[in-house]
């Protein structure tokens, strides 16, 4: 009668759900497969892998723009993911598809607004506007509570790490030519940090326009 549970043998229920050690593998090995079986197909799906059309890998002084915008936090108080939804369509444009983020490492959708999404913010403003904005946004906006980086201006841009970082991109799978690595610092002399995180912000979204 106390054997009335028992299988023949191997694996039975009772071995398992009397050993800690055995169920805790076997969990692990269910969710492992579980999870693999979820992860794995979408490095395989080309609308998640590949750039949607018109999208570029951004250039030198953009990169540099880029990496000043993950400086400074600003995804902080910014998003860059519209999501499907009328109200945010209608604000801010079409919304957000995978393949716009393929060159961003790391993306920077975000998940806090204090201020507006910028995923399509290319276009909408003059270089100056951006300008004036970045260095007071209380001179072109009132009632702005977004700080001020008036330092921006006045510091140069890293030019010197700019070919390896691109390498690194471009061994992510960033399409950079010899070419484009070699004369990337040359392209970005002169330029402040301002010039490159309002190259950088420029460039956000024109594709979909
Ligand atoms: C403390 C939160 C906060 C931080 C940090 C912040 N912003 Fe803002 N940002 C705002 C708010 C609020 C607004 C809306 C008012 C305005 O236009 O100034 C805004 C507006 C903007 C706009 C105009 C968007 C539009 O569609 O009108 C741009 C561009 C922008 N920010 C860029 C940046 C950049 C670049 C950084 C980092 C260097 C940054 N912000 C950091 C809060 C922030």
């Amino acid at each position: 009668m106390s054997n009335i549970n028992k299988t023949g043998g191997g694996l039975s229920h009772e071995k398992i759900e009397t050993n800690n050690f055995l169920m805790i593998v076997l969990i692990l090995l269910v969710l492992l497969f579980g999870g693999l079986v979820e992860i794995v197909p979408l490095f395989f799906q080309k609308s998640l892998t590949e750039p949607t059309p018109g999208l570029k890998p951004y250039t030198a002084l953009q990169v540099l723009g880029r990496d000043i915008y993950v400086r400074e936090g600003c995804y902080n108080c910014h998003s860059q993911m519209i999501r499907p939804f009328r109200a945010e369509t209608l604000r801010y444009g079409p919304y957000s598809v995978a393949g716009e983020s393929v060159y961003d490492r790391p993306f920077q959708w975000g998940s806090k607004r204090t201020g507006p999404d910028l995923a399509r913010v290319g276009g909408k403003y003059s270089d100056e506007w951006h300008r004036i904005h970045l260095i007071n946004p209380r001179d072109v906006v009132p009632e702005s509570n977004m700080p001020a980086y008036s330092w921006l201006e006045k510091s140069p841009v890293d030019a010197a790490s700019l070919p390896t970082h691109m390498k690194g991109l471009r061994t992510l799978g960033a399409p950079y030519s010899d070419e484009e690595i070699a004369q990337a610092s040359a392209n970005v002399k002169g330029k402040n940090e301002l010039d490159a995180v309002i190259a950088y912000l420029q460039v956000l979204g024109i594709h979909r326009k």
